[in-house]
């Protein structure tokens, strides 16, 4: 039978955390379907990260449903999680800093592997995604001598070490410089193009608008907006909570077109 053309991957069912006493994400649902590009975008603590959160298995939800593939993730751990097929990024990289690039990817293949993992199948491996993500001169670099920039790269290939079929990007863009971005979204268009589905957050919407399919607009733990990213952005709700603000950098860095 032939895969539906809007398979969906990822979907979240009414799914509410409460940290503490305080409700963080308020009956989310969302569906990411198969090779599609989906930005969730919002204000600083509309819960954007959570979600990530809640996928990955670092933080469970008080109802509700992480499905993966039709496969119910919700109570697993985040290394099932991983094995399942979704890998992550983190706002702040994450890298072992002592160790080199080409390392820290190895780490990686490793902990996405079922059983005990030979090098053999590895090594070329580790190569081959430094050098999709740009780094491969810096294969032999410490993770703590790299630039922002490379370490995110660096997060990115080792996030893609562990071969997922749905990769979660925390704020790629975040600090970097505009020819730095420039490469986050011709990397991110590269790697659907490779059979990826990717769900990104990022403030920088010049990246979010210009690669995404969809967007998803958050406030204050709450789905508020969802559809064409130009649909989204002309919302009032969302110029009203979140857009507003950021008009002077909307349209500003990368307008070379592409
Ligand atoms: N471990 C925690 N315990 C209590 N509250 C938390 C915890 N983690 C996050 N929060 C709160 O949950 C809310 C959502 O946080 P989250 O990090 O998901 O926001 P965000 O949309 O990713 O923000 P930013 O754009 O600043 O990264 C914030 O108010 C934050 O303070
Ligand atoms: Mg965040």
């Amino acid at each position: 039978m032939a895969a539906a053309a809007n398979e969906v991957v990822l979907a979240l069912e009414n799914v509410e955390v409460v940290l503490g006493s305080r409700p963080i994400l308020k009956s989310i649902s969302l569906a990411v379907e198969k090779q599609s590009i989906v930005s969730i975008i919002g204000p600083n603590g509309a819960g954007k990260t959570t979600i990530f959160n809640v996928i990955c298995g670092h933080v469970r939800p008080s109802t509700g449903r992480v499905i993966l593939e039709g496969r119910d993730l919700t109570r697993r751990q985040p290394h099932e999680i991983c094995r399942a097929g979704i890998s992550r990024t983190f706002q702040i990289p994450r890298p072992f800093p002592e160790m080199t690039a080409l390392e820290n990817v190895r780490m990686g293949i490793l902990f996405g592997k079922k059983g005990h993992g030979a090098a053999d199948s590895g090594e070329p491996g580790a190569h081959d995604l430094l050098e999709l993500v740009g780094l491969k001169p810096k294969s032999d670099t410490r993770a703590r001598e790299l630039t922002l920039s490379e370490q995110r790269r660096l997060e990115v290939a080792r996030a893609l070490a562990t071969r997922p079929r749905l990769l979660l990007l925390d704020e790629i863009a975040a600090g970097l410089s505009p020819s730095a971005i420039r490469h986050a979204v011709e990397l991110v268009r590269a790697l659907r193009e490779r059979g990826l589905t990717l769900l990104i957050i990022d403030h920088f919407l010049n990246l979010t608008a210009r690669v995404s399919d969809r967007l998803i607009a958050l406030d204050s733990g709450k789905l508020i907006v969802e559809g064409k990213p130009s649909e989204v952005l002309s919302a009032p709700s969302v110029i009203a909570s979140y857009l507003g603000e950021r008009l002077p950098e909307y349209g500003v860095g990368l307008t070379d077109g592409g």
